[in-house]
């Protein structure tokens, strides 16, 4: 189902409850009455047409039209994926790691393997950190001064040199895929965690990861459908000017 203005924003989330966190992100919180997504992102100055990409490219991406990308600016795109990257490090990776210490105090007898856990999860966490961090340092920075030079007309040489030694291209090339470990995490927890009569926390723990991994392949799926294609136009208009 394409999500369209028109909608009630209380019947999206009846229909796709994954979609909290992401309005969550644009500062809209539980309790906002019962107007349309159009009327909703008046009273909060929302840019709608990009609330409906995102919204979309979550829900269901094949839906995602190309027009799109020219309604909106990269920046306002990027501005979205910090605080995306923000929202698993300041608070699912936290929450995830609490859980687990409370998991391993829980049990004495069965220390090491949740030692074992924990450890698998600190790999994951660094590797993720790598990950934002090469984005946040490297793609965005180049993104928005491409977007600024071509709205100023002001194109530098050092920006046309940058763009041929590192265009989007390769960005896409080398864009890992981080939920991979997560599936490998679940599966310790599924398969090899020895059984203890306390599940409670273990289904919590399996949960969050399923969720922390269905929202990072929704972002990376971003990066890859929205933000690489609308660079790639910004790309071209460059070297065309
Ligand atoms: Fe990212
Ligand atoms: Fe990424």
């Amino acid at each position: 189902m394409l999500l369209e203005k028109q909608m009630k924003l209380a019947d999206v989330i009846h229909h796709d409850y994954n979609l909290v966190p992401v309005i969550n992100r644009f500062g809209i919180v539980l309790g906002f009455g019962d107007g349309s997504i159009e009327s909703i992102c008046n009273n909060k100055n929302i840019d709608i047409d990009f609330f409906l990409t995102i919204l979309n490219a979550f829900h269901d991406p094949q839906l995602l039209d190309k027009e799109f990308l020219q309604s909106f600016s990269a920046r306002l795109l990027i501005d979205y994926l910090r605080k995306t990257h923000n929202y698993y490090l300041a608070h699912k990776i936290p929450e995830i790691e609490c859980l687990i210490v409370e998991m391993a105090s829980e049990s004495s007898d069965k220390k090491r393997s949740y030692e074992l856990l924990q450890k698998f999860f600190e790999e994951y966490k660094n590797e993720l950190i790598k990950h934002i961090d090469r984005e946040e340092t490297r793609v965005y920075p180049y993104v928005i001064e491409l977007e600024e030079a071509i709205q100023n007309n002001s194109v530098s040489e050092s920006l046309i040199l940058r763009s041929n030694e590192y265009s989007i291209t390769s960005y896409e090339e080398e864009h890992d895929n981080v939920e991979e470990k997560l599936t490998d995490l679940k599966n310790i927890i599924i398969k090899y965690l020895p059984p203890s009569k306390n599940q409670k926390n273990r289904f919590k723990l399996l949960k969050e990861l399923t969720v922390l991994e269905k929202d990072l392949v929704d972002h990376a799926r971003i990066e890859d459908l929205i933000l690489v294609p609308k660079v790639e136009l910004l790309e071209k208009s460059l070297t065309n000017n």
